[in-house]
């Protein structure tokens, strides 16, 4: 029996739920064409970020204002802000070499915090040919007169605010800490997102004790912080038609199939594949066929969500019930004396 691997992502028809999550990997075609070759079903890539969009822009800025007071009659010249050639350039053009050269779809990613006239760059890489847009909104609040209530209502406005300046769909990157992640899911839906990637990451700030400094560093993902995106797949499968995508901590075919029995409609991978490279996925692909045969799934499509909060034997296994089991449950290791 053949096992059908597709599933659909964003209304995009993937031939595999295996997407490459933005990351350097996605930042040159040569790479994007050996995960291709290797099975991946679409890849998001690296994030425009919007403090390189607004500093680029004022360097632009700066440089009209200089040539307004100069040379004005060089201003009928001078090309628009969108498509200055600048950093921001070479993202379209990594975008339109994509697009030439893999088949896969592309989803271009912009990374900020604030709505601004950055978000334009939705319709730029649009333009230059994604196939979707991801927005990984990444906020910090550190200020304790900002309600939650007002920090969501800005991920309203933001995302309402791609949404409107583009029509290829859109979806979300979200982080975990919110008081309500289902009330966020459905605003967020209500502002027109057409997905989720559940979730994004917050790379947490270390000290160096010799320098006293603050020290950014990034550590890869293990496999257990793909619980948290279970649960919540798990508990927003039944109640939005959102496309779902599983982010952090997947990298074996054990925790694909997880995801996708949780209800992900995509799992989006990037430590696995910094690790082991694009022929990892080949392998992946083999082993969740294998696991669907024997478990005795026609499709993909078949057992996503099976185990989602709704379709579970236990619901209250995705609640404070399994907390107090898992506790309770837990046995030492802690030799006896
Ligand atoms: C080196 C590196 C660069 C990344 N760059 C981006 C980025 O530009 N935009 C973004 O939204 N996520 C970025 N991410 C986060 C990944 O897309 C992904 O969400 C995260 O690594 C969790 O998936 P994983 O457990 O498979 O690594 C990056 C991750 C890594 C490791």
């Amino acid at each position: 029996m053949s096992i059908d691997l597709s599933t659909k992502y964003l209304g995009l028809q993937l031939k595999n739920p295996l997407v490459v999550a933005a990351c350097p990997l996605c930042g040159e075609v040569d790479s994007l064409r050996r995960l291709e070759e290797a099975g991946a079903a679409a890849a998001v890539l690296p994030s425009l970020f919007e403090e390189q969009i607004e500093h680029e822009e004022q360097e632009v800025n700066k440089l009209y204002e200089f040539q307004t007071e100069s040379y004005a009659e060089s201003l009928t010249h001078f090309p628009e802000l969108n498509n200055y050639n600048t950093g921001t350039k070479e993202y379209l053009d990594l975008i339109e070499a994509a697009k030439k050269q893999v088949k896969m779809p592309i989803i271009g990613s912009l990374n900020g915090a604030s709505v601004g006239g950055w978000t334009g760059y939705a319709k730029s890489m649009q333009d230059a040919g994604v196939d979707a847009m991801e927005l990984n909104i990444y906020f910090i609040p550190t200020d304790p007169q900002q309600s939650s209530c007002k920090v969501e209502d800005q991920y309203v406005e933001l995302v309402a605010a791609v949404k409107e300046s583009i029509a290829v769909p859109l979806t979300v990157k979200l982080g975990p800490y919110f008081t309500s992640v289902p009330d966020v899911v459905r605003r967020v839906a209500e502002a027109g997102a057409d997905g989720l990637v559940l979730f994004n990451r917050f790379l947490e700030p270390d000290i160096d004790l010799e320098a006293l400094q603050v020290a950014p560093n990034l550590v890869l993902s293990s496999r257990h912080e793909l619980r948290l995106a279970l649960r919540w797949i798990a508990i927003v499968r039944d109640q939005t038609k959102l496309s779902l995508a599983a982010a952090g901590g997947v990298h074996f075919a054990d925790d694909v199939i997880k995801a996708l029995l949780a209800g992900a409609d995509v799992v989006q991978m990037a430590t696995a594949l910094l690790r082991y490279g694009p022929p990892h996925l080949s392998k992946l692909l083999e082993e969740i066929e294998r696991w669907l045969t024997e478990h005795e799934y026609a499709s993909v499509s078949q057992m996503k969500g099976s185990l989602s909060r709704g379709n579970s034997p236990d619901p209250s296994a995705f609640e404070r019930a399994n907390y107090m089991k898992a506790l309770t449950s837990f046995t030492s290791e802690f030799p006896s004396a």
